[in-house]
C-alpha cells in the first residue's frame, strides 16, 4: 500500500496496473481489500487506484462524525497527489455516495462515474434512526459484534450458503475497521443529501450497477433515473457485493463501460 499525508491526515491506497485511471471506492466497513478479486481482472487495461477511505482499513480514523463531502475531498487530494487530471470513479454503496458528492463538485476531474450497489437517495427517517442505532451498537458491543450482524446480509442468500469463505473474508476486513471510523462514517451517511439529480443532470457517462439479489440497495433504488448517458447493468445472482460474489461479471460490465464510444 502507498500512503498520502496531507494536513496531518494519512490515507493509504493501492495503485496497480497501467492504462486509463479508475478509482474504486469501497463501501461501509470495507477497505481496498473489497476489490482484491476485481483489480487483477482490470489492471491489464486500467490503472486501478484503490484507497482505504477515511476511518477504514489502514487510513487514519479521527474521532467524531465525518461527512461524505470530506471523504470526497480526500479523493480529490489523492488525484492531485498522483497528478491525475481526470479519472473514472466507481463507488460501491457508501463509496457511491462519495462518488456522487465528488461528481457534484468536481465533474471536471471525471471522465465518467459509476455507482455499484449504491443510490442517489438520502436516508429516510427510518434509515437515519438505524444509523444512530449502528453507532450505539458499535460503542456498546464493539466492532466485531457489529460486523457479525452486518456482513451476512450484504451477500445474496445463495452466496451465503455456497461461498461462506467470501463472508468470512468480508468479516475479516470489517473487523479491521476502527470503531470510531465506522461510527464517523455512519454519521456521514446519515447526513448525506439526496443526490439523484447529480445522476440525472450529469453530462458525464454514468454507470449504474445493481445486484439481482441485493437486499440493501435493490434495483429500484439503484436505477433511479434514465437518460442517454446512463448505462444500467444488473449482475444476476449477486447481492450487495458483486465485486466479491461475481468479479468476472462486474469486470466485464466495467470494461464495456470504459470502452464505450466517446
Ligand atoms: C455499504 O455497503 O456501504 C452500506 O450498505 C451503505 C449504507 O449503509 O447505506
Amino acid at each position: 500500500m502507498n500512503k498520502m499525508v496531507y494536513d496531518g491526515y494519512t490515507l493509504y491506497y493501492a495503485d496497480q496496473g497501467e492504462g486509463e485511471p479508475v478509482v474504486l471506492l469501497h463501501g461501509f466497513c470495507g477497505s481496498s481489500g473489497y476489490w482484491e478479486q476485481l483489480v487483477p481482472l482490470l489492471s491489464s487495461s486500467c490503472r486501478c487506484i484503490v484507497p482505504d477511505l477515511r476511518g477504514h482499513g489502514l487510513s487514519d480514523a479521527p474521532l467524531g462524525a465525518y461527512s461524505i463531502e470530506q471523504m470526497a475531498d480526500d479523493c480529490l487530494k489523492l488525484l492531485d497527489e498522483l497528478d491525475l487530471p481526470k479519472v473514472t470513479m466507481l463507488g460501491h454503496s457508501m463509496g457511491g455516495y462519495i462518488t456522487l458528492s465528488f461528481a457534484e463538485r468536481y465533474a471536471s476531474r471525471l471522465n465518467g462515474f459509476g455507482l455499484i450497489h449504491s443510490t442517489g437517495y438520502a436516508d429516510d427517517e427510518v434509515g437515519k434512526l438505524k444509523r444512530l442505532k449502528a453507532v450505539s451498537t458499535i460503542q456498546s458491543d464493539g466492532i466485531t459484534a457489529f460486523i457479525d450482524g452486518l456482513v451476512p446480509g450484504l451477500f445474496a442468500p445463495e452466496t451465503a450458503k455456497s461461498h461462506h469463505e467470501l463472508i468470512e473474508k468480508a468479516i475479516e476486513i470489517g473487523y479491521k475497521t476502527p470503531p470510531q471510523g465506522a461510527a464517523g462514517a455512519a454519521m456521514a451517511m446519515r447526513e448525506r443529501p439526496d443526490r439523484r439529480d447529480v445522476i440525472s443532470a450529469s453530462a458525464l457517462p454514468v454507470l449504474l450497477v445493481a445486484g439481482e439479489k441485493d437486499q440493501i440497495a435493490p434495483e429500484a433504488k439503484v436505477f433511479t433515473t434514465g437518460h442517454p448517458n446512463i448505462t444500467k447493468a444488473t449482475i444476476q445472482g449477486a447481492g450487495h457485493m458483486s465485486m466479491m460474489e461475481a468479479p468476472e461479471e462486474l469486470a466485464g460490465v466495467i470494461q464495456s463501460f470504459l470502452k464505450r464510444d466517446r
